[in-house]
């Protein structure tokens, strides 16, 4: 079990109007309180479709409810003629707490490289919020072995340049692409070997204090009922859920159980 504290982010993707995502949140915040769920031992987030953050922050505002939300994207630039972009900034102050970058849907149906993730993680950090970096191996990777190797490299193309400081409120999601939406989920094993070898790397490049604090979560059919050993691992710090985050009930059970 981690010794920091556990964050369960639900990736809605494409999925939800602003008032789906209002109700979702309400009915989940009167699911965690009649659970007596303490927030202080786990963070729980939402990342809505941008159309939804205002209503979100609305409510979470209105009624002070402790669930956190993100975006599922950043652009680069922070102002000016980029049509159809969103600058950190603008998410920044919807009270955002999260932004998703490097996701495998975004690198693999947008021109997204590791050049543009890092830009978009400095854009986060300077806005004030924290970057979930996602990194993972394609099933070609696992069968030539290297998925250790691919994941540590992601992480590293993104870390490089960073410093310390900023480094150490990045958030690594290590999701192999083979187990998003497959209902193939990683052994609770492999996924704590992934984590163990990103904080690891992370140690060597930035010392024991930036590896300790920083949080490394598991995605890839994330469900109720493998969430429990999946977070068993030392070094399996939450979960970053796709699916399963679209059904109320269902999230609620995995953010009790992280
Ligand atoms: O970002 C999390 C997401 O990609 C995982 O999706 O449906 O496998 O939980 P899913």
């Amino acid at each position: 079990m981690s010794s920091r504290i556990p964050l369960v982010a639900g990736n809605w993707k494409m999925n939800f109007d602003h008032l789906e995502a209002t109700y979702f949140v309400q009915k989940l915040a009167w699911l965690l309180r009649d659970a007596h769920f303490d927030f202080s031992r786990c963070e729980v987030a939402l990342m809505p479709a941008f159309t939804a953050l205002r209503s979100v922050q609305v409510l979470v505002e209105a009624d002070n409810l402790k669930i956190r939300y993100g975006a599922q994207s950043v652009s680069v630039t922070s102002q000016g003629a980029f049509t159809g972009d969103v600058s950190a900034d603008m998410i920044s102050r919807l009270g955002c707490s999260y932004v998703i970058v490097g996701h495998s849907e975004r690198r693999k149906y947008h021109p997204e490289d590791d050049a543009n993730i890092v830009d978009q993680v400095r854009a986060v950090l300077a806005a004030g919020m924290q970057p979930i970096l996602c990194v993972g191996e394609s099933f070609e990777e696992r069968r030539q072995g290297i998925e250790l190797e691919f994941a540590v490299g992601q992480v590293r193309d993104v870390t490089r340049d960073l410093s310390d400081e900023d480094t150490a409120k990045l958030i690594v999601a290590y999701e192999p692409v083979w187990a998003i939406g497959t209902g193939m989920v990683a052994t609770p094993d492999s996924a704590q070997e992934a984590a163990h070898a990103i904080r690891s790397s992370i140690r060597e490049q930035f010392g024991s204090s930036v590896a300790r604090t920083m949080r490394i979560l598991y995605g890839g059919s994330v469900t109720s009922r493998n969430a429990s050993q999946l977070i068993e691992g030392a070094d399996v710090d939450g979960f970053l859920v796709g699916g399963a985050s679209l059904k109320v009930d269902e999230y609620a059970k995995i953010c009790r159980l992280a």
